[in-house]
């Protein structure tokens, strides 16, 4: 079987690339990036730019899924160019593969991006399902239901489509673990705001099979890719701050403190998305690091 991934450079793509070729995947890559461009028999890259509309359809050739992970990283400072890159990176990326479908004859059956739970409106409250229909009322929420829109159209060619919405990835060489580590590793680690807001986390190893399962077993729809156990932002750093043995009990740091720091882009921190696991559960899925104890444990050993 042949699968495109987009973004597969990336520290998911990374990841879900080493699975797929471990279960005789064959894997064709779209990247940005000419010098990240590598052919192997069963691993191949192809050159696209999406802003420029550029594509080299034999990416696809005998393709049955494609795997669409490309997206500029949120957590960089927000300016208004910025914002544009973070909409555009992502809404005319999938437009490009539309197109490139639309027009060229392929095999592909099934389409599966990824998502975030940033479509979540923040609430210390609720529990969100996928059938959740409100977004939450920010730049974020804005990206993900424009992300997500634009994936539906692939509905049009006949094609399944699956959302993947990603919650906080958990892994040892990058995304936002690594940055939390900094001050915990100074004994600089507190918690944002009261720390009461919900982080719902997931492994990045249960994250590269929930992918695969929605593959294999061509699962259509959205489903959030969350550990069942989701825990509040101050449970988090102290179990981050327990598991490498550091201490933890500076008082927390306020919002407006983070606001002057990292202007708008302060809300990832602050935001609060209790996910529900129970859709991909009810589907069989089965995850090895449902316990944050347990998840971190395997990522700092
Ligand atoms: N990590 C998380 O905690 C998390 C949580 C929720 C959702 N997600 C979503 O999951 C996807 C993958 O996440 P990740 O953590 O693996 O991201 P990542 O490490 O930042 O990798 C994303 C990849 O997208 C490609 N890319 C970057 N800028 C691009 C642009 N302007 N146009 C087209 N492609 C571009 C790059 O590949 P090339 O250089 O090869 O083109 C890059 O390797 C992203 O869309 C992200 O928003 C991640």
């Amino acid at each position: 079987m042949k699968v495109l991934i987009t973004g597969a450079t990336g520290l998911i793509g990374n990841e879900l690339v080493k699975l797929l070729l471990q279960n005789g995947v064959t894997v064709h890559y779209l990247s940005t990036s000419k010098s990240k461009l590598i052919t192997q028999s069963n691993y191949k890259g192809y050159y696209w730019n999406p802003k420029s509309g550029q594509i080299n359809t034999n990416a696809f050739d005998d393709v049955e899924v494609i795997i669409h992970l490309a997206g500029a990283s949120v957590s960089k400072r927000w300016t208004l160019s910025y914002k544009e890159e973070i909409i555009n990176s992502r809404v005319l990326s999938t437009r490009l593969l539309f197109q490139a479908l639309s027009k060229n004859q392929n095999q592909v059956q099934h389409i599966i991006s990824a998502s975030a739970i940033g479509i979540y409106p923040s609430s210390l409250t609720n529990v969100y399902q996928e059938d959740n229909k409100q977004v939450d009322n920010s730049f974020l929420g804005e990206v993900v239901a424009k992300w997500e829109n634009e994936v539906s159209v692939f509905e049009r060619l006949g094609i399944k489509v699956s959302k993947v919405r990603i919650g906080l990835v958990l892994a040892q060489n990058g995304g936002a673990l690594k940055e939390m580590l900094r001050p915990i590793k100074l004994g600089l680690g507190s918690a944002f705001g009261n720390g009461n807001q919900y982080q719902s986390w997931i492994h990045i190893n249960d994250l590269t099979q929930i992918f695969y399962f929605i593959m294999k077993n061509k699962l259509e729809g959205v489903y959030n890719a969350v550990s069942p156990y989701p825990v509040s932002n101050k449970e988090l750093i102290k179990t981050i701050a327990n598991t490498i043995k550091m201490p933890c009990f500076l008082p927390n740091v306020p919002k407006f403190v983070m606001k002057l720091v990292l202007g708008e882009m302060h809300q990832i921190l602050f935001a609060s998305q209790n996910v529900s696991a129970r859709k991909i559960l009810n589907k069989g899925f089965q995850f090895k690091y449902a316990s944050l104890d347990k998840a971190l444990q395997n990522i700092l050993k």
